[in-house]
């Protein structure tokens, strides 16, 4: 065990600092003892609105319902766009990395207004109203910040599509969306290979009636098959477009995007978030977080496909004013100095990236770190998944020279923006927790009851109170977002994870208590990878856990019991690693297959997963009781043919 030291915060970071310890306390006190006042107060700094709001906040955790800034209006890229123009219109709102380390491009605020407007003008002329749902599935190009902001621009609904997800994927999401419109790319590139976007949208949209428009861009130029009239080239669509397109009035509750994330149960659920709400919470968060000035150059490594590269690549950047960089590629391509390069070639002042790339990068060794300076950086930043205290040691020491404040941000698709984060010139660093509250979220450790634990003690992390960019419904099935967030515990917005408080009120996040797995910082439920086995003909029944993963975090351990007929092999097993990549995406292959003759089942067929989970994780000693079981002699046979992980 890796001893945790603590790191206060660098006097020459204080002392500029937006936010030190003192305002931190009194922000964060009035945000949780008048949250009406200090949220107002907030709106009207970060945002302009074409009409207030009459009442600040409505909610009613018992039904999921939470609205924000009601009756307000305002629409999102005069906020992320048109405001900036009068004094910066030249800036660089957008610096685009391309995989190939010879392409960039800056992209000034007023082209970028330019940019989006011709789109927005594009999808108005394809019937594009307000309301209507616009599926992008794009690479990280700048279109795809072009294609979110159109639809903003014109009250649109964005759902975006990790471009790594598969056909079939990406065919389910189309649907419960109902979107008619996709936007894609021919092609992506990373890491040199090409990704078969359009090919992919083909197949999709083949099973997908409802789809009257395909708008492609143009970015390798690869020749890909038509689909005929519902085709149309992003350059045709928009170069005769006119660079002016007056912003749809929006009410602040009116939806934004759809974004899908798994659950332990069923589909993935597009979680939809709102206008007003969900802006202030990436600009806020992304302001004092980031401790963002003015002409810093700020890079978060996500991909537009997440959350991530929602909050903190497009709108709470552009809502700023700040420079975004985009990269298109991959951390270790051409090799593991890439991001180091990065640094250095557009001056990066912050980096914002996630444990499992920085785990990957530390094993290529620091050689990898002589080649550049990273004397611009100034802060660095992690989401998505726990950060080991050694990854967090060599992040802090290596690539930031023992300089830069690290923060650890513990959010989720459903909080919209950051909730658990250190503040820069605020709070001491503990390598691995996320540290103290944001402004406005109110966290409580529960016991199983529901009742609320206080001091230092381990629960399950839930949220008290609204917050402004806080999950609104799940698309097309609010009971279910009822059911969710709102059920287990009355009252409070469930999380799915655990977590620690410590002596001092930092917050250790500790994992899921659920069946979702968090595999290089992706968020996967087993039940998903299981129906993509059982979905196979020699699969009678499989069951999927999560094991402790070097550089993933999590790996993806499956149990599989085969159709009577069907003979275990080698080859076998990586047909259906494949299968699962083919059927979800190459984020969900398994890592690990065993052949099981029999599951561990309680008398009433239930999986008992903990055994799995212990099996899988080579914990035999703490296996626990087995007797319940149906069968307790299946464990002695997974036992014996356990994968030892390498
Ligand atoms: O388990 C937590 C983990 O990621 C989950 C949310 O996943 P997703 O909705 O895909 O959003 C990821 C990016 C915000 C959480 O329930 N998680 C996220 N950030 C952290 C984390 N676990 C530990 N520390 C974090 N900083």
């Amino acid at each position: 065990m890796h001893e945790i030291s603590t790191h206060p915060v660098p006097e020459d970071f204080k002392a500029n600092a937006l936010v030190n310890d003192e305002l931190y306390q009194q922000m964060y006190r009035a945000s949780i003892e008048q949250p009406e006042q200090f949220w107002a107060e907030q709106a009207n700094k970060f945002l302009d609105w074409r009409k207030p709001w009459t009442k600040v906040v409505e909610q009613d955790f018992h039904q999921g319902q939470v609205a924000w800034f009601v009756d307000g209006k305002i629409n999102v890229t005069e906020n992320c766009i048109d405001r900036h123009l009068a004094d910066r219109a030249n800036d660089t709102a957008i610096i685009w990395e391309g995989d190939n380390p010879n392409e960039s491009q800056n992209i000034s605020y007023q082209q970028l207004h330019d940019k989006v407007c011709q789109l927005a003008n594009g999808l108005k002329q394809r019937g594009v109203n307000k309301g209507d749902r616009v599926c992008i599935y794009m690479p990280m190009i700048p279109e795809a910040a072009y294609a979110m902001l159109a639809c903003a621009r014109i009250g649109a609904v964005h759902s975006v599509v990790f471009g790594g997800f598969s056909p079939d994927a990406l065919k389910d999401r189309i649907e419960n969306a109902d979107c008619q419109v996709v936007i894609t790319a021919d092609e992506g590139l990373r890491g040199g290979k090409a990704v078969p976007l359009k090919a992919n949208v083909n197949i999709a949209v083949a099973q997908c009636p409802n789809v009257h428009t395909v708008i492609t861009v143009e970015r390798t130029g690869a020749d890909i098959a038509s689909n005929g009239d519902i085709d149309i080239s992003y350059n045709a669509l928009c170069e005769t477009q006119s660079r002016r397109c007056d912003a749809e009035e929006m009410d602040s509750e009116d939806p934004l995007f759809i974004l899908y994330t798994s659950g332990s149960t069923g589909k993935p659920k597009g979680v939809l978030h709102t206008t007003g709400g969900y802006l202030l919470g990436a600009a806020i968060s992304h302001k004092y977080i980031f401790d963002y000035n003015p002409g810093e150059i700020y890079w978060c490594t996500a991909d537009v496909g997440w959350i991530t590269g929602h909050s903190y690549i497009v709108y709470g950047p552009l809502a700023n004013g700040a420079t975004t960089l985009m990269f298109e590629g991959v951390p270790t391509y051409p090799d593991a100095s890439r991001c180091w390069q990065v640094i250095d070639k557009h001056q990066v002042n912050i980096f914002y990236t996630a444990p499992t790339a920085l785990r990957a990068l530390m094993a290529q060794g620091d050689q990898y770190l002589t080649t550049s300076s990273r004397q611009s950086l100034r802060l660095l930043g992690t989401v998505g998944e726990p950060i080991n205290p050694e990854a967090w040691e060599w992040y802090h020491q290596e690539v930031g020279q023992s300089r830069c404040p690290i923060v650890d941000t513990w959010w989720q698709t459903e909080t919209g923006s950051v909730l658990i984060t250190p503040l820069p010139g605020a709070n001491s660093l503990k390598p691995g927790s996320a540290t103290r509250p944001f402004f406005g979220a109110n966290p409580v450790l529960l016991d199983p009851d529901g009742n609320e634990l206080e001091g230092a003690v381990s629960g399950n992390l839930a949220f008290k109170g609204a917050w402004p960019s806080q999950i609104r419904s799940v698309y097309g099935d609010h009971q279910r977002c009822i059911d969710t967030y709102y059920t287990t515990y009355p009252g409070y917005y469930t999380t799915g994870d655990g977590a620690r408080r410590d002596e001092d009120g930092y917050y250790w996040i500790t994992g899921r208590v659920d069946d979702v797995l968090n595999v290089s910082g992706h968020r996967m439920g087993t039940a998903e990878i299981e129906s993509a086995l059982v979905l196979q003909d020699a699969v009678a029944e499989a069951a999927v856990v999560g094991y402790p993963h070097d550089v993933k975090g999590q790996g993806i351990y499956c149990y599989v019991t085969l159709m009577t007929g069907y003979e275990w092999s080698e080859e076998l097993m990586q047909q259906l690693r494949s299968d699962v990549a083919k059927e979800i995406g190459a984020i969900a292959r398994p890592d690990i297959i065993q052949f099981a003759p029999g599951l561990p089942k309680t008398r009433s067929g239930k999986i008992m997963r903990r055994i799995l989970r212990k099996i899988a994780a080579d914990e035999l000693d703490t296996l626990g009781d087995t007797s319940t079981l149906a069968d307790p002699t299946v464990v002695d046979d997974l036992i014996d043919n356990r994968v030892i992980p390498k």
